[in-house]
């Protein structure tokens, strides 16, 4: 018996794919992260990501104006500081790397998206992404919050246009909102990495941002990887605290979590393909192992399928390359 059922006769010319194709890929749902540390001229490989750089604020005004030159508008900014101490103050200090990083690209690209991470481990002396009880050596939820609630504000005072609170307390994203709207900037909208799981898969960011815990890990903050259900109670929380917008992060090994909250959401979910989901595609390309463009246009194809509005990805100038030949 010959099958009457032949899905083939839709796959039979590139023109008949595209026409039934369900998930676009476009230069305007990325987000591209960028390192900053103080300096001039700098141009600091990332030996475990490459192709990825710490800048200089000089430096990062070119990168960007590159990227822009292939449709990349929208930048998530991680400060290397060149000073660390307990309470991280260079995270809310007015001139704090990212705070000066800010002003100058938003001098020169006044229509670029700025979005600032919003954390404490890259200036933390301990790299915790909050501050340390010195006895227990626990994590301390309440006192950190005023902390990133002034981050909050110093960041978008210097220009940021989207702060991205990433450290995974309770009850930031209500009092970051609540400091935004006390100073003023009730329109700055709040990314929420609010379903960020404790994941091995950050490790290569490590040695970007310089941010690697001194003690401990992050299990007692960010989300338990087997966990599926808890992603909609974080979700549903940072919602009903006010974020604008929601990420899942890491992204490919947690497509299942992305479609749920994507499915569920009331606002834009993004999803964030990290450090380690670049650096497996870089490091397998480099071998020879993978091609790499249908990689990565096949992982960030994925991504979206699963339901992301948005991707944070470090691909997101060579995605844009390749889409701008077609
Ligand atoms: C900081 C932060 C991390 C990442 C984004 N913001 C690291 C961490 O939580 O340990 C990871 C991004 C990546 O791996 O690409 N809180």
């Amino acid at each position: 018996m010959f099958p009457v059922e032949r899905p083939r006769r839709l796959r039979q010319t590139e023109a008949l794919r595209a026409m039934v194709r369900e998930t676009h890929l476009a230069v305007d749902q990325l987000i591209y992260p960028l390192f900053v540390r103080p300096g001039q001229g700098v141009k600091h490989p990332v030996t475990s990501m490459p192709g990825v750089y710490q800048w200089s604020p000089d430096t990062l005004v070119e990168e960007v104006g590159r990227a822009r030159e292939v449709g990349v508008n929208r930048f998530l900014l991680f400060g290397v500081p060149s000073h660390k101490d307990a309470v991280g103050s260079e995270a809310y200090d007015e001139n704090g790397i990212v705070q000066v990083a800010l002003r100058t690209l938003k001098r020169a690209y006044p229509d670029a998206v700025l979005i600032a991470d919003l954390c404490l481990c890259e200036y933390t002396d301990h790299g915790h992404c909050g501050l340390i009880d010195p006895e227990s050596q626990e994590v301390l939820n309440d006192p950190t919050l005023d902390l990133l609630a002034r981050t909050a504000v110093v960041q978008a005072q210097a220009g940021a246009d989207i702060v991205a609170p990433s450290d995974m307390m309770d009850g930031r994203v209500g009092a970051i909102r609540r400091a935004l709207d006390g100073a003023g900037l009730n329109h700055t909208p709040i990314l929420s990495y609010a379903v960020k799981y404790a994941s091995a898969f950050y490790g290569p960011f490590r040695e970007a941002a310089e941010n690697a815990p001194q003690f401990g890990d992050r299990r007692s903050y960010q989300m338990d990887p087997a966990n599926r259900r808890e992603a909609a109670r974080e979700a549903g929380l940072d919602v009903a605290e006010g974020a604008d917008l929601l990420l899942v992060k890491p992204a490919l090994p947690y497509l299942d979590v992305l479609a749920d909250v994507a499915a569920a959401s009331p606002v834009p979910v993004g999803a964030y393909q990290v450090s380690g989901e670049y650096a497996m595609i870089k490091a397998a390309s480099l071998n020879g192992w993978l091609d790499e463009e249908r990689t990565m246009m096949e992982s960030l194809t994925a991504i979206r399928r699963a339901g992301a509005a948005f991707i944070v990805t470090y691909f997101a100038p060579e995605v844009g390359r390749r889409l701008r030949l077609g």
